[in-house]
């Protein structure tokens, strides 16, 4: 598929293009709120009504083309109008809720193969994009879940995408929970997270903490991007399962064949 140079090469992350996407993340002020204004237990009513328009009207409602075809999601795709539209038409941040990435699919089609995983337990779903994962452990049986992303428009993706799958929405938060105090989770869930060399450092580093202050299991999705495979984390990881991509996430994801859960043992 040709798809527009402008627009989607972001989701081959080449790392130059990375740095600068989370610098922007980072510089966006978001840390100068209190917790409780980025807290919201999202439903449709809550969404400002604008915002909510023009999610509807960019994103195409779809389950096919991932790993988990049981779950509805608004994605950005080829029927949508800046799939092929220039990219600096787009008006707000990089739209990484809008694609279901091939470390979130490998995970969330392990939760719900997997119930037993989450069921009955409190779930963090760190860098949660579209909301799949959270998703998937929602429909597996998980007792609490936290979905956390920096961007407030992903916040209402995850809103939009919990009431496509008729579930009562769960709490989301649009803090980088990276700078808080750890809460404590039975099961932190990351999807295609390691594709920036100092977001993997920081992410590790809080993982760590997690793990030896909470004993928290941290699962981990990655189709083998660099920033992953080359990081140090590798030598505290254990494969749990390797999952083939379906074709149209591989032609989106520049050849990328397969995503990896990996459970995290420092
Ligand atoms: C590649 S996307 C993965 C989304 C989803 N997990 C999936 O697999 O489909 C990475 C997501 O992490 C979010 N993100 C980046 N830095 C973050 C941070 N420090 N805390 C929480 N989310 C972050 C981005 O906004 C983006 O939505």
């Amino acid at each position: 598929m040709a798809l527009n140079p402008g627009w989607r090469t972001f989701a081959l992350f080449p790392t130059n293009q990375s740095g600068v996407f989370l610098k922007a993340m980072r510089s966006s002020g978001l840390s100068s709120y209190s917790w409780g204004h980025y807290l919201w237990r999202g439903t449709g009513s809550f969404l400002d009504p604008e915002m909510k328009a023009f999610l509807e009207e960019n994103t195409e409602v779809t389950s096919s083309g991932s790993l988990t075809p049981e779950i509805r999601l608004r994605l950005l795709t080829p029927r949508c109008k800046f799939w092929w539209e220039r990219a600096d038409l787009w008006p707000h941040g990089d739209p990484y809720w809008a694609i279901y990435w091939p470390g979130g699919q490998a995970l969330s089609r392990y939760l719900l193969d997997n119930p037993a995983i989450v069921r009955g337990k409190s779930v963090l779903d760190l860098g949660s994009g579209c909301g799949a994962t959270a998703i998937a452990a929602k429909m597996s049986g998980a007792s609490r879940i936290l979905a956390n992303d920096i961007d407030p428009i992903a916040g209402m993706a995850i809103t939009l995408n919990c009431e496509l799958n008729h579930l009562t929405p769960f709490p989301i938060l649009t803090k980088n929970i990276l700078d808080l105090e750890q809460g404590k989770w039975d099961l932190i869930v990351l999807g295609d997270m390691f594709y920036d060399e100092d977001l993997a450092d920081s992410l590790h580093r809080w993982l760590k903490n997690c793990f030896w202050t909470h004993r928290t299991q941290v699962l981990i999705g990655d189709p083998g991007r660099p920033q992953f495979r080359g990081h140090s984390i590798q030598h505290q990881l254990h494969k749990v399962v390797e999952y083939s991509l379906p074709e149209p996430t591989r032609q989106e994801n520049n050849g990328l064949t397969t995503s990896i859960v990996w459970d995290f043992q420092p």
